[in-house]
């Protein structure tokens, strides 16, 4: 395999290189939860004491997250899929902008270190390919815990007035279920003084993970994974030792890697209840599932097409929206798929049209007529998500695909093509256009 695919890449982009139509068997093990570690390392900022995670996955996002945090004089040690943080010695509450910029979930500093310090100075991380990502109801909650916030040059400063810095309690209704601006109030609410209600609060199961952690490390956190979160403030948080959750978009991705080849495929760990909506859809596209505590096998049958709106959790998530599309690619009949998140979120629609899918698109939402088969094609994936659905489709078109954005993939995706070789895909990565020389 290594050696007919390399006759057609010498000098190329960084790209997998996909042989499509095999047939997929056997057990994919699932990585922590890429966005539940992230947030969990910025709330390691909340305590002097030892934080250790577990089942952290290795991905570029979090070595970014590691480097913001080694930057503010956070001490971090990695090994063995754990990480430990130690943040007696946080001397610095100003990232810098070409280390945020890498990675928008940076921004989550900002409520743990309001919390601890007082005061915080995080550059905006600005919009991205799939919309425009305004942080202002992060900014907003803060505000109403009596930080006084500016925005000014691209940087948000936030300071606590008073002797003390402590943020107080107060009443916080969202506009809109974010996620991160969820974590950052949580974050700044429980070191506050008195009790903090988040309404209209997101309810994904990162939110939660969250929340025990805290739970964890001394704090009072009620309601996460409902629409209602209250926490009583605590002086003083400690150290804790913390097993990052499944990641369930992880696991999507290979439910529909088993769907679009129409292969039986056991995904574990993960917890079910976290890829309800996304089992639910499947399962009206014709798939059947065995389902225990700590796996799930999908048994594909006949495929159709179904149609999937995005939606806060427990809705169907935005981010298993572009690699669903590339499975009703290729189901029978008619599918619409609308995206009510993100406002840019559809780029891989013309990438898939290049492998011979037939969408057309009208504005967030894409009609799907399912053609029998794709046919492989040199394509990108513009964010990582959307770099997911080129390797679902290749694995299914017919030929040898080159999938590049790489950089994309490879922030959320630990080990893709070594997983899916494990159950007997054929892909082969170029990594560095000179080592082909
Ligand atoms: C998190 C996830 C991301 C996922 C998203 C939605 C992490 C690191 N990333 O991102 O993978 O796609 O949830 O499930 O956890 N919004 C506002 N104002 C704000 C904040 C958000 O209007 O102040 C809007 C956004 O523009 C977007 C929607 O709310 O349209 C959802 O964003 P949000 O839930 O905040 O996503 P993130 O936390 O950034």
């Amino acid at each position: 395999m290594q050696n007919e695919l390399q006759l057609f890449t010498e000098g190329l982009n960084p790209r997998l290189q996909v042989k499509g139509t095999s047939r997929l068997s056997g057990e994919v093990k699932i990585s922590g939860a890429k966005n539940s570690a992230l947030v969990l390392m910025t709330a390691s900022l909340l305590t002097e004491g030892k934080v250790r995670l577990n089942n952290v996955p290795e991905l570029t996002d979090i070595k970014g997250m590691a480097n913001i945090l080694l930057s503010m004089g956070v001490e971090l040690k990695t090994g063995n899929g754990s990480v430990e943080l130690q943040s007696d010695n946080l001397h610095y509450f100003e990232p810098s902008y070409e280390l945020v910029n890498c990675l928008r979930a940076s921004f989550f500093c900002i409520g743990p270190l309001l919390g601890r310090l007082g005061k915080a100075r995080i550059p905006l991380p600005g919009g991205c390919r799939i919309g425009a990502r305004p942080v202002s109801e992060h900014i907003r909650g803060l505000k109403a815990l009596g930080a006084v916030v500016s925005v000014e040059h691209g940087v948000v400063t936030a300071s606590v007035p008073g002797i003390d810095r402590r943020l107080k309690g107060a009443s916080v209704v969202l506009d809109c279920p974010s996620v991160g601006a969820t974590e950052t109030v949580l974050m700044a609410a429980v070191l506050a003084e008195g009790r903090t209600i988040i309404e209209n609060a997101a309810q994904e199961p990162e939110v939660q993970d969250l929340a025990n952690m805290l739970n964890l490390m001394g704090a009072s956190v009620r309601g996460a994974g409902g629409p209602t979160i209250t926490i009583d403030g605590v002086p003083h948080l400690h150290g804790c030792d913390y097993t990052v959750i499944p990641d369930r978009i992880e696991a999507g991705t290979f439910l529909l890697a088993a769907a679009i080849t129409r292969s039986s495929l056991r995904v574990a760990p993960v917890i079910p209840e976290h890829l309800s909506a996304v089992l639910q859809k499947l399962r009206d596209a014709g798939c059947n599932f065995e389902i225990d505590k700590e796996g799930i096998t999908i048994i594909p049958g006949e495929i159709k097409g179904v149609d999937i709106t995005t939606q806060p959790f427990p809705g169907f998530p935005t981010d298993l929206q572009a690699p669903f599309m590339a499975f009703l690619a290729t189901a029978k009949g008619t599918s619409v798929v609308t995206e009510k998140i993100y406002e840019n979120r559809m780029q891989h629609v013309a990438e898939l049209q290049r492998m011979g899918a037939a969408i057309r698109l009208q504005g967030n939402t894409a009609v799907i007529e399912g053609v029998p088969q794709l046919s492989a094609a040199p394509v990108t994936g513009g964010d990582l998500r959307a770099a997911a659905a080129m390797v679902l489709a290749s694995l299914s078109a017919r030929g040898i695909s080159h999938v590049e954005g790489l950089n994309h993939l490879d922030r959320g995706y630990e080990c893709i093509e070594a997983k899916l070789n494990s159950v007997g895909a054929q892909i082969f990565r170029h990594s560095d256009k000179h080592s082909l020389a």
